[in-house]
């Protein structure tokens, strides 16, 4: 009863914030968003093995970051376990099983700093679990227990372009692929300002939205730009789809910096030098490029894929930028048979 799943980040063109329903991670509004993968040397996997055996005594989980010299691996304890069991207790229980578990999952770039390591984790623990505990669900049922352990997860279940319903239930808040990624003609650069551990996770963040005044105006706005965002990602309308990207990460911002007691600021100098960048770019319509900004300061920053390069060379000599990582439309979560132990 041993499995291993891999799975790839995903970045929302139209993002949610808050939840409809904290349990469940039942969000306000439905999103969408690119599952990606870096085309240079960081790849953006998150591989995940798990094995249920009636020899564990408990459940027992770590997290591995290889991209650093030095290997570190992080136990999972408290809130972050809890997360893990959130994913796990529900599939144990459809599948009438009661053993313990070990899990270890690996990502190949930095762990919570805005890069979405915590949507490819719970997306290849879902899928890896699902598996192991031969469980036969369909994407669409294995993105619902994703869910349950980061919102955002259910949305790297499945590759290309996915539209996670907002739903009202377990069952319905699942998310679907809308575009498959070989006709997505998206790529973008990360440009990543800090690859430190972010100091309010999304996790805790959510939980401040409702106290911003600009909380019901952002998902009153977001639901009527949803059906000009499906439209613009089906029929490849960059601009019109860049458009309500960006619109929808300011939306977004604009609540997290308004919320009480505490505003969560999540971005640094050299993440406002980054858009200004972009809005300079857009004016020479050689290179029409939109940015994006989640729980964290690193902007992605999307464009036509001849672009990427160039966009690339003029991104990474902005002071203040670490890293740049090349990214494009990732396939589905997979099961290997290389396991981490
Ligand atoms: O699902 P979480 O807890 O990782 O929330 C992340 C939400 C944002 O990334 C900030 C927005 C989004 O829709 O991806």
């Amino acid at each position: 009863m041993k499995s291993t799943a891999v799975a790839h980040p995903n970045i929302a063109f139209i993002k949610y914030w808050g939840q409809a329903n904290p349990n469940l991670n039942i969000p306000p509004n439905d999103s969408l968003s690119m599952t990606k993968e870096g085309i240079g040397y960081t790849k953006l996997n998150t591989y995940t093995t798990i094995e249920f055996l009636p020899d564990y005594t408990k459940d027992t989980a770590s997290i591995q970051e290889t991209e650093k010299l030095a290997v570190t691996e992080e136990k999972l304890a408290d809130r972050k376990l809890e997360r893990v069991l959130a994913v796990i207790n529900p599939l144990r229980e459809k599948a009438g099983v009661d053993y313990k578990f070990r899990m270890k999952s690996c990502n190949d770039f930095p762990t919570q700093a805005g890069l979405a390591s915590s949507a490819s984790g719970m997306a290849a623990l879902a899928m890896a679990a699902a598996d192991a505990l031969d469980l036969k669900l369909t994407k669409e049922e294995l993105s619902t227990y994703a869910r349950l352990g980061s919102g955002s997860a259910a949305r790297s279940i499945q590759g290309g372009i996915v539209h996670w319903h907002q739903g009202f239930d377990h069952k319905s808040s699942y998310a679907e692929q809308l575009v498959k990624p070989e006709n997505v003609n998206i790529n973008a650069i990360i440009t990543v300002i800090s690859n430190t551990q972010k100091k309010v996770t999304s996790d805790a963040g959510h939980k401040t939205a409702k106290s911003s005044i600009f909380n019901t105006m952002r998902i009153q706005q977001t639901r009527d730009d949803l059906e000009d965002a499906l439209g613009a990602a089906k029929n490849d309308n960059f601009s019109l789809l860049g458009e309500k990207a960006e619109d929808s990460a300011m939306y977004m911002h604009c609540v997290m910096l308004t919320s009480k007691p505490k505003r969560l600021l999540y971005w640094e100098p050299a993440t406002l030098s980054v858009i200004k960048t972009v809005l300079d770019l857009r004016q020479s319509d050689d290179l029409e490029c939109y940015f994006s900004i989640d729980a964290g300061p690193n902007v992605h920053v999307f464009c036509r894929p001849d672009k990427i390069y160039e966009l690339g060379e003029i991104l990474c000599n902005i002071k203040g930028v670490q890293m740049t990582i090349p990214v494009k439309p990732a396939g589905d979560a997979y099961i290997t048979d290389k396991h981490l132990f």
